[in-house]
């Protein structure tokens, strides 16, 4: 069975209750975006920053967070793009809270709701009324080092690589089906410090990257994997993902010549 691309096409255009837009093809209008943080905000500057420079086919449409004045909120207000405290109240649960904090981003109605520093693990309620459309990055090469402190536990594992990784969420702890991953080699006088600023210059090209992918309705999860549509133009990626744009189509036309096409399925 086909199943939609997830991204492209606002097929409803007007959002209210928990009618949702799906896109089913390449969009005419920018993909909506809601971004959630917590903190410092370099990657919703990065994706702020490749959507002005005409990158990325974006509009961040709104910004939320579970702090009440993040750093990360300076990138929107710069572009008039309004921003949202929703503060976790005292004995709210966790599934009250992520509630309430889906009402308010349904506001905005966004097609995609992207995780950018967002310390929160959402529950199945949140991620039930978002299916399949909340995204994340996570500064590591995932299955590996995945939850917090990725970076330091990396150096003490002793790796030769790690990286950064956009996925899809699912109600694990990075679990969710991987869109895209950049590799960054690891120095043996890496600290946690030094290999997190190397791993978060990738995570800034590596997202706008992925969202691009979205935006042009490329993408399509298939149980736990996800699969690229490269066909037709090349897709307008930033150029620090060149390379991993043609390992990736490298490795998709052989499994297309293994007659594995994704396509067909
Ligand atoms: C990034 O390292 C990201 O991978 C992780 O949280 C950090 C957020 O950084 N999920 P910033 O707030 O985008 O600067």
């Amino acid at each position: 069975m086909k199943s939609a691309p997830v991204g492209a096409l606002a097929l409803s255009v007007k959002c209210n209750n928990y009618h949702w837009p799906i896109r089913m093809v390449k969009g005419l209008e920018p993909l909506q975006l809601a971004v959630l943080v917590s903190g410092r905000g370099s990657n919703l500057k990065a994706i702020l920053d490749a959507v002005t420079g005409g990158a990325l086919d974006v509009s961040v449409v709104g910004v939320f967070s579970d702090r009440q004045e993040p750093p990360a909120f300076q990138w929107a207000r710069q572009q008039g793009i309004p921003v949202n405290s929703i503060i976790p109240e005292q004995n709210e649960s966790r599934v009250d809270y992520d509630l309430r904090l889906a009402r308010e981003i349904r506001t905005v109605c966004p097609e995609i709701v992207a995780l950018a520093g967002f310390m929160r693990v959402l529950t199945p309620a949140f991620l039930d009324l978002f299916s399949g459309r909340v995204v994340n990055i996570h500064p590591a090469l995932l299955p590996a080092f995945r939850g917090l402190d990725a970076q330091a536990r990396a150096v003490a594992a002793g790796v030769r690589f790690s990286g950064c990784t956009v996925h899809f969420v699912d109600s694990g702890t990075d679990t969710g089906p991987i869109i895209l991953q950049s590799v960054v080699p690891v120095d043996q006088h890496d600290d946690e410090d030094t290999l997190a600023t190397r791993i978060l210059a990738k995570e800034h090209k590596t997202y706008p990257a992925a969202l691009q992918l979205l935006a042009e309705g490329r993408l399509q999860i298939r149980e736990q994997r996800v699969l690229i549509d490269w066909s037709g133009r090349r897709p307008r990626l930033p150029r620090d993902s060149v390379l991993e744009w043609q390992e990736i189509k490298d490795s998709n036309q052989d499994i297309q010549n293994r007659g594995g096409s994704h396509s067909e399925q």
